[in-house]
């Protein structure tokens, strides 16, 4: 079965193909030469590059697949949640597609779509699992006995983890997207204290950096992190200005011991009191190195399922992967499927149950 995948809901095109579940294609084009001028994603640039790029690169992909687009036997997209604008976009062209083409038209929702994305490399994992999305819009942590049947256990009240690594590096002034510069200062600055240049003990009154941690009572799977970026900013405005590359970097990593911490934390709490041997980790902020490391050094206790790099980010292949497997349940959308901005319209096929 071969599906296309297209995924635009913020500031990526991407496109993907696949045939009976493995990756034929996976095209993303990125926007972020041109946010990160602004600090930030500018919705309207947003919605209009897609526009721009989302026809091209479905005709590269199918050009690399080596298929014609009345092939593929079911288009899958993102309905939702995310940009309207950029929605907006992927789905009225996927509903031209499925129109024009006569094939089956499969929304899927983003969050699911990285939930289950760790399958598509992982052929060994298997339900049930525990999981964490971790990305620019979302943290939260499942439960996921199926592919139609996920049980929420938490997220974030506030701001999802990768927005706060996004404004504690705007704050920094590190520039956008800040989870990569964060995640590559810590790495820098971790090898450079083997050397002793961060050294704590070596720079006179320099003292350690703490930030707190919320909500962090035994069988609170809910996350914060809105009080941590407020206490980044308000340590930065107690410094002297502008920063030096030696405290950028202490804040950098304290920032990043904070996120990751509590991440771990809870993800393993939950797993073990449910007793579940399995964990996956996806979206954009599993991409972090010190993440990773984290949470494979539990590989002795669990099986620990963490996608590369590029299926962590928004991707196509994702959408394409959730939407075959929906297909091969007989789980067809149709094409008055609405988009959705934020969460409240999860699509009523899957079980979704509140903690
Ligand atoms: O999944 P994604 O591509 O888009 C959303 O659905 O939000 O995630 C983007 C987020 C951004 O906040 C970005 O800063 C963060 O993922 N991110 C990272 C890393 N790479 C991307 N955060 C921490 N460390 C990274 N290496
Ligand atoms: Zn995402």
């Amino acid at each position: 079965m071969i599906l296309l995948g297209i995924e635009t809901s913020c500031d990526e095109t991407g496109v993907a193909i696949i045939k009976d579940g493995d990756i034929l294609v996976d095209l993303v084009s990125s926007q972020i030469d041109i946010h990160s001028i602004y600090g930030g994603v500018v919705p309207e640039f947003a919605s209009r590059l897609q526009l721009e790029v989302i026809g091209p690169l479905t005709s590269k992909a199918c050009m690399i697949a080596g298929i014609k687009l009345n092939q593929v036997d079911g288009i899958a997209v993102t309905i939702g949640p995310g940009l309207i604008g950029s929605i907006l976009v992927g789905v009225n062209f996927a509903k031209g597609l499925a129109y024009a083409l006569d094939k089956p038209f499969i929304g899927v929702d983003h969050v699911q779509a990285h939930l289950f994305s760790p399958f598509i490399e992982f052929r060994s994992l298997s339900f049930p699992y525990i999981g964490l999305v971790v990305s620019g819009g979302h943290t939260e942590l499942y439960t996921v006995n199926s592919f139609t049947d996920v049980v929420l256990n938490g997220k974030t009240i506030d701001d999802a983890a990768g927005e706060a690594y996004d404004k504690i590096a705007g704050a920094l002034g590190l520039g956008y997207p800040g989870g990569p510069l964060i995640d590559s200062i810590v790495k820098k600055s971790k090898n450079m204290t083997k050397d002793s240049a961060i050294n704590e003990k070596n720079i006179k009154g320099d003292k350690h950096i703490k930030f707190p941690k919320a909500l962090m009572k035994k069988g609170n799977y809910n996350f914060s992190f809105s009080g941590l970026k407020t206490a980044v900013i308000r340590y930065i405005k107690e410094q002297q200005s502008p920063l030096t590359e030696h405290i950028i970097s202490k804040i950098a990593i304290a920032s990043q011991d904070a996120i990751t911490s509590v991440l771990v934390e809870k993800t393993i709490a939950l797993a073990r009191e449910k007793h579940i041997k399995r964990i996956a980790v996806s979206g954009g902020v599993a991409a972090n190195s010190q993440l990773r490391n984290m949470f494979m050094s539990y590989k002795d206790e669990f099986e620990v399922y963490i996608p590369s790099i590029k299926l962590c980010t928004d991707n196509g292949a994702m959408v394409a992967f959730l939407g075959y497997q929906l297909l091969k349940l007989g789980i067809n959308g149709n094409i008055d499927m609405d988009a959705y901005a934020n969460n409240t319209h999860i699509p009523e096929r899957t079980r979704i149950t509140a903690p």
